[in-house]
């Protein structure tokens, strides 16, 4: 497989201690190794398989690695919301991110979803400009929202 050879699959419960070295690398930036914090424990395995039965999620496997991620939840309205995308930073900026997006809302939209949305921490450069180039836009600015300090912004997508 070249670097850009990967498969793009359904998590299942064994993907689950690879997928949570993987998160916990992606968003290093966010929970700074702190083990306490809400989202580093919210990637834990055991955590990641009970969070499996209520989310959908895609995975982007290569070879016996995991390097992406994104999760779903449906809503009986039409509106998907979008938890969680990661790609591993060691394959970052290869166009994982954007090919398990679109896989995703082309998932979305075949199950009669019209819209999705999801929360961007307002310092996370790359993944603003990653949306704002898939063509989500803002729609909302949430304040002190996943922490002190840490304002969100809602951004949304419809699936036309
Ligand atoms: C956001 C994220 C998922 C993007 O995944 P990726 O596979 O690196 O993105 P792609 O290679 O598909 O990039 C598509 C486009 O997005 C933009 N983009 C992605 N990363 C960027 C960066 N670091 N800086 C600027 N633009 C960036 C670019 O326009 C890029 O196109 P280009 O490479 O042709 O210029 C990835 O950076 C990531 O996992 N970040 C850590 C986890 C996270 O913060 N997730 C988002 C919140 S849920």
């Amino acid at each position: 497989m070249n670097s850009l050879e990967f498969e793009i699959r359904e998590f299942t419960e064994g993907d689950a201690e690879k997928t949570s070295k993987m998160l916990i690398a992606a968003f290093e930036w966010f929970h700074k190794n702190d083990k306490q914090s809400w989202l580093y424990r919210s990637f834990a395995p055991r955590k990641l398989i009970q969070n499996s039965k209520a989310l959908d999620i895609l995975i982007a496997s290569r070879d016996s690695e995991i390097i992406g991620f994104i999760s779903s939840s449906n809503s009986l309205f039409g509106v998907a919301y979008i938890p969680t995308v990661a790609v591993d930073p060691a394959h970052q900026r290869s166009g994982i991110g954007k090919k398990i997006l679109n896989q995703k809302l082309a998932v979305l939209k075949k199950q009669g979803m019209r819209k999705a949305w999801l929360l961007v921490t307002s310092i996370n450069l790359p993944a603003i400009t990653f949306y704002l180039k898939e063509g989500f836009v803002i729609e909302g600015y949430l304040r002190n929202h996943t922490g002190p300090g840490l304002d969100e912004v809602l951004f949304s997508k419809f699936l036309s």
